[in-house]
């Protein structure tokens, strides 16, 4: 055989054979190096828990935690020196990214070790991921030996859940709170007002929770249903200690109709199809108002970020033209049409954020207007705009890519689902989702691509009334999400992550989730 010959065979027979092995280790999403070490290690309640540093006690308390829950190990935090082996938890300032980790498994010891408590949380979490591929014996539970070094493509892997629409609660917001943590998320964008309800207390103005919380999407008169402030800071610490930062959006000027049901005396009217849509950007008192509201807002997010809407306001302005406050407003700051009484609108509110000393975040509808950019986030979602997106980077701000398609998780996973949306033929394969390529979108360059925050799905619930239909469109989208926020272009391989996805499926189950399966074997 030559060799060129034999070269080819090789590595068409050979590489497969290994490559795969050494290189994905069964952990989503897929870090950035992996390598299968010599022999294993045992897992047991003889295992000690060795912390360094005091900063680390929330990532050691959330692996004792899971272990137990998962693996029904319970291992004790002790000193290094009584145990048979150990999982050692280090805080290395030399480690570059903050959320980077790198997790040695040798038989005698664990070692995870990051520059700070986040990166050390991931390194648990990729640890739990391998602790469920280890074979349960008399002894204790064996895994295999790994040596990994990570770290996060983009900084910004989110997750938006409307619960407006459809209101899930407490233990469904904390359950997909640690799913994403699973899979290295980190920010959740929670949609509370929109038209159906407004789902969060604001002491000022209870009636926006006791009469805006009332009714869904498929039930205007159901029981009011809402977030109290004690049960915001709950899910706040809850995500926190999962590292999660969790962001607000009350929606405004348009999709205010729930709010405007409570205070009518702030509407600013609407259209046939979406009545009393709009807050009243003619009245002085509309701007205290939200002002009032957005103060309590801030309070109970420390994330220091407010997302503000600003989408689709053209749905229900049709009454800006003939309102008197509206004209008044129009003819003393010379604005020309409703467009621009909409900028001047978000002008204020944006003054409002800034002045709280958060940024203002709001979809792409805001990149026509100039905000300071070092302060404003810009959501693409139009993805039959593309211009929007160019304009948002052109303009220097920076951008969360989540496109409808395929970023929207209310569209259908497959051609034959019924319940869900499409666009026109298009919907959101899983396989789409991984492969989606965001250096190639118009206005992503060598110049911009910093600009560029990262990636989020967004979750609306008009298709999805109970828990079960919000898991069928959630997952296991939600894996491939994660790999495309948190893993390199080069490292990614659908294929190999089709298959480590399959070994999560019996954890689905453990969970009861009503998860979809793509995939036909
Ligand atoms: C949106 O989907 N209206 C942001």
């Amino acid at each position: 055989m030559n060799l060129k010959l034999f070269s080819a065979v090789f590595t068409f027979i050979v590489t497969p054979l290994i490559l795969p092995a050494q290189n994905h280790c069964p952990v989503i999403p897929q870090p950035q190096q992996a390598t299968l070490g010599n022999g294993q290690f045992l897992l047991s309640q003889r295992t000690a828990l060795v912390v360094s540093d005091a900063s680390l006690k929330n990532a050691a308390l959330y692996l004792q935690q899971q272990m137990l829950q998962q693996q029904h190990i319970a291992v004790a935090v002790q000193p290094a020196a009584k145990s048979l082996n150990r999982i050692i938890l280090s805080i290395d300032k030399d480690f570059q990214n903050e959320e980077g980790y790198s997790l040695s498994v040798k038989p005698d010891a664990i070692e995870v070790s990051a520059a700070t408590p986040q990166g050390v949380f991931y390194g648990t979490i990729s640890l739990l991921q391998l602790l469920e591929q280890g074979k349960q014996t008399d002894e204790g539970l064996l895994m295999d030996c790994w040596n990994i070094k990570d770290a996060p493509r983009y900084g910004w892997r989110g997750l938006m859940l409307d619960e407006s629409r459809h209101f899930f609660g407490m233990e469904k917001v904390k359950s997909i709170l640690n799913w994403m943590a699973y899979y290295k998320l980190n920010r959740f964008h929670w949609h509370l007002t929109d038209e159906p309800a407004w789902r969060i207390e604001i002491k000022n103005y209870p009636k926006l929770a006791l009469i805006g919380g009332i009714g869904t999407h498929t039930n205007p008169q159901s029981p009011a249903q809402f977030y109290t402030q004690q049960q915001i800071a709950e899910i706040v610490n809850y995500a926190a200690e999962r590292n999660i930062v969790v962001i607000p959006e009350i929606d405004m000027p348009g999709h205010a109709t729930a709010a405007n049901r409570a205070y009518p005396e702030f509407s600013g009217g609407g259209s046939e199809k979406h009545p009393e849509f709009t807050f009243n950007p003619g009245k002085p008192e509309t701007y205290t108002y939200l002002a009032n509201i957005l103060r309590e807002v801030n309070a109970l997010f420390p994330s220091r970020m407010i997302h503000l809407g600003g989408d689709e306001v053209s749905f229900g302005n049709q009454k800006w033209q003939t309102n008197p406050d509206i004209k008044n407003l129009m003819g003393q700051n010379n604005l020309k049409n409703v467009h621009e009484v909409e900028s001047y609108f978000m002008q204020r509110m944006a003054d409002t954020v800034y002045s709280l000393n958060a940024k203002l975040l709001a979809w792409d509808e805001v990149a026509n207007m100039n905000f300071p950019t070092e302060k404003t986030i810009v959501f693409w979602w139009r993805h039959d705009q593309p211009a929007q997106l160019e304009k948002t980077l052109s303009k220097g701000y920076e951008a969360v890519i989540c496109p409808r398609l395929p970023l929207y998780f209310d569209f259908v996973q497959d051609s034959t689902h019924t319940v869900g949306r499409k666009w026109g033929k298009g919907f959101s394969p899983i396989e789409d989702v991984y492969r989606f390529d965001i250096n190639t979108l118009p206005g992503v360059n060598a110049k911009t691509k910093k600009q560029v925050l990262g990636v989020q799905a967004n979750v609306w619930t008009e298709t999805m009334v109970r828990p079960d239909q919000l898991d069928f469109m959630l997952f296991p989208r939600i894996a491939a999400l994660s790999e495309l926020g948190w893993t390199s272009s080069e490292r990614k391989d659908y294929e190999a992550f089709s298959q480590i996805l399959k070994t999560q499926f019996p954890l689905y189950r453990k969970e009861a989730l009503n998860f979809y399966n793509p995939f036909k074997n």
